[in-house]
This record gives C-alpha cells, sequence and structure tokens, in this order.
C-alpha cells in the first residue's frame, strides 16, 4: 500500500535539510507518494498566507508530514496571523497533534561535542514528552490592550492566559506513562505548581494517572529545577512529560546535550496515529543558504516518521543505524565539529548516510 507523505520545507535552512531527508527515504525505496507544498513565510510570499488552504489539506489527508522549519528575522513584523510561526501553530492545532516526542540522546561518538563533561552526559537517552496543543500558546483571552486595572491601569500591557482541561492532561499523562513503560519506567512531571493554578490542576491529574501504571515510578519536578538538574546530571531522568511552554525551553536545553541542536528530532502526533515530524531546531536564518546546517536531526525526524506513522520500524532502525555509522567515520557538521574529525557540508552529511544504509 502507497503511504502519502507531505513535505513541508518551509524557511530559512528548511528546505536544505528537508532534502537531504526525503533523499534518504528515497534511497530506501519504500513505496512512499511524496508530495511537496509551501508553508511558512515562503508560503506567506507566494499565497499571502503562511499556512494556505492547499497546504493544509494536503497535511489532513497525508499519512505523515515532514516539515522542515518556518520563519525568518524579515517576517517578524508581520501581523501575529500572518507569521510563519502561526502555519506550524496553525498544523499541530488543525491536526490535533497533542503529544510532542523529543528524545534527547547523546551518539557516544559526540560525547565531546556536549557542552557538558563526558562523564556528565555519555549514555544520555532521555525522552522529552511535550503537550502541543494546549497551555499559554493556544489559551484565551490574549492580546495587547489598555490595562484596566491594577497598578499601571491606563498603560499598555500584553497579556496571555495559561489554562489546561482535565482531559488535556489526561491523555498526554497516559502518553506519557506509556512511553516509561518502554523505556526505563521512570516519569518525571514537570510544572510549576508552587504557583501556578494550571500547574496544580496537572500535577493532580498526573498523581491520578500514575494509579493506573503502578510499574512506572513517578516524580513531580518544578520547572526551574527541572531546568537545573537537566544540566546537573542529566541521566538522572528517563522521561520528562511537561506542558507546551516548559516543555519548548527544556527540550530546547536538552538538546545541547546532545552535542548540538541539530541532532534532536521530533514527533508531534495526534489519537489517531498521524504524525508531523520535523527537527526540533528552528530556520537558522543566520547558516541559512550556505550548506553547513546539520540535516541529521531531519534524517532522524523521517526514521521517527517511518517507526511511529508509517508502522516500518525496519526502515527506521536502518536510518537510525546509519547515521551512528557516519558519526563513527568521523564525519561532521560545524555544530558537531571537533578537532581530529572530517567536517563536511548538509549535501555531504546526506550523501554519507545514504551510503552508510547498504
Ligand atoms: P534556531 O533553532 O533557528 O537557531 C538557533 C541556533 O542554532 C542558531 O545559531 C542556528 O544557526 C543553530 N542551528 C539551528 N539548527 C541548526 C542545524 N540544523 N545545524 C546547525 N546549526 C543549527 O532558533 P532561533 O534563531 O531562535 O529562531 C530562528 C527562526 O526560527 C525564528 O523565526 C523562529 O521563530 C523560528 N523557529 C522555528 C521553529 C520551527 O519551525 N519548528 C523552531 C524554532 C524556531
Ligand atoms: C518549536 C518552536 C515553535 C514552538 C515555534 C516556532 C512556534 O520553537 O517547535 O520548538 O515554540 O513550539
Ligand atoms: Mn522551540
Amino acid at each position: 500500500m502507497t503511504q502519502k507523505i507531505a513535505v513541508l520545507s518551509g524557511d530559512g535552512i528548511g528546505p536544505e535539510i528537508v532534502e537531504q531527508a526525503v533523499k534518504v527515504l528515497r534511497a530506501l525505496d519504500l513505496s512512499l507518494e511524496i508530495q511537496e507544498a509551501p508553508v511558512g513565510g515562503k508560503a506567506f510570499d507566494l499565497h499571502g498566507h503562511p499556512l494556505p488552504t492547499a497546504t493544509l489539506a494536503l497535511a489532513k489527508e497525508s499519512n505523515a508530514i515532514l516539515f522542515g522549519a518556518v520563519g525568518d528575522w524579515k517576517y517578524d513584523k508581520l501581523p501575529r496571523e500572518h507569521r510563519p510561526e502561526q502555519a506550524l501553530l496553525g498544523l499541530r492545532k488543525a491536526l490535533g497533534l497533542f503529544a510532542n516526542l523529543r528524545p534527547a540522546i547523546l551518539y557516544p561518538e559526540l560525547a565531546n561535542a556536549s557542552s557538558l563533561k563526558p562523564e556528565i552526559v555519555s549514555g544520555l537517552d532521555i525522552l522529552i514528552l511535550r503537550e502541543l496543543t494546549g497551555d499559554i500558546y493556544f489559551g484565551s483571552p490574549r492580546g495587547i490592550r489598555t490595562a484596566p486595572d491594577g497598578a499601571f491601569a491606563g498603560s499598555r500591557e500584553g497579556f496571555d492566559t495559561m489554562r489546561y482541561a482535565e482531559p488535556e492532561i489526561r491523555r498526554i499523562a497516559h502518553i506519557g506513562f506509556q512511553a516509561a513503560q518502554k523505556r526505563n519506567k521512570k516519569l518525571c512531571s514537570v510544572d510549576k505548581a508552587n504557583v501556578l493554578e494550571t500547574s496544580q490542576l496537572w500535577r493532580d491529574i498526573v498523581t491520578e494517572v500514575s494509579a493506573e501504571y503502578p510499574e512506572v515510578s513517578l516524580s513531580h519536578m518544578y520547572v526551574d529545577n527541572a531546568a537545573m538538574q537537566l544540566v546537573r546530571a542529566p541521566r538522572e531522568f528517563d522521561v520528562i512529560v511537561t506542558g507546551n511552554m516548559f516543555g519548548d525551553i527544556l527540550s530546547d536545553e536538552a538538546a545541547m546535550l546532545t552535542g548540538s541542536i541539530g541532532m534532536l528530532p521530533s514527533a508531534s502526533l495526534n489519537a489517531a496515529g498521524q504524525g508531523l515530524y520535523e527537527p526540533s531546531h528552528g530556520s537558522a536564518p543566520d547558516i541559512a543558504g550556505k550548506g553547513i546546517a546539520n540535516p541529521l536531526a531531519t534524517i532522524l525526524s523521517a526514521a521517527m516518521m517511518l517507526r511511529y506513522s508509517l508502522n516500518n520500524s525496519a526502515a527506521a532502525d536502518k536510518i537510525e543505524k546509519a547515521v551512528q555509522k557516519v558519526l563513527s567515520q568521523g564525519l561532521r557538521t560545524a555544530d558537531i565539529y571537533e578537532v581530529g574529525t572530517t567536517q563536511v557540508g548538509t549535501q555531504a552529511m546526506g550523501d554519507a548516510v545514504i551510503q552508510a544504509l547498504a
């Protein structure tokens, strides 16, 4: 059966890195129907909207979406609804992609590329599970207005609303416990329950759900402490489950433990198993067009796509082994380069992964 993949490469380094991942998928000779569509700033330039109707329709009818990145400084002055980032938020919301898996794995070959000492990070293998369709990202009301009250009444104020409904917390908690069950059976729920009501409810519900998973040990941690523990003793974690905003921040932090944000893939899944797969990093406008971006996070995202949405773990394993092999051959893009290794560009890294598939 042919499976349909929507390829949305987006802005900045998006097209460069997605090209490598698509090359790898094609080299595997699977029966995939790959269709591309514009998204982000590129789509705004072409069609006046970052998420054109046709792009959204293609995403909805596909088994999976391979996504590059969106955003560029030149769009930062547009009204919010026209900014590239809205395409990604719109896709997540429209497809109900509430569960965002961001695995931070340190390949042994990159022990020195991590900003932490090898004795602290070697062997690191943690999973950050980020709730992706709720929280302050999507809560209303929000806006910029004249403050109606308080010490600054009459002056301009910006406001957003952090909110989580019980079923939203419950479903991500279940995913967290199930992920932990398949791993080292440790789940750490990260919140700010000492200050926020949203977090208090989060903590209560996660605790309630834990009764259904007696073999998983649950701990709770405040987000500020979690940020600290991630750089103090990251291997203490197995699965971290947290809300949208805390997960955004902690996953970038965890990325650095793996050597570079260019190494961190992600899967965003809905209840039907449909998924959007993208590197955890952005469009990196500072290096776009130079041919030096690390494509491995995107290639590893394609592997996650095969595993989680296309039911092809064998092909996923193959890609992951190939990535490991090119690293052990000493090939490095600039972001993970160290003396004694061979620096290669984006294309050459993609080619090397294909070579290593054999
Ligand atoms: P960024 O992740 O794009 O870049 C941060 C730093 O990491 C930069 O120095 C960049 O060069 C480097 N980097 C990122 N990916 C890399 C790769 N594959 N190889 C080598 N180096 C890499 O974050 P930013 O600079 O805060 O944001 C830039 C733009 O991207 C903004 O418009 C932002 O909104 C957008 N953004 C998009 C996504 C997404 O599409 N999922 C995610 C984050 C940021
Ligand atoms: C990410 C990004 C996005 C987010 C932005 C671009 C909307 O930072 O995927 O981590 O904040 O979720
Ligand atoms: Mn982010």
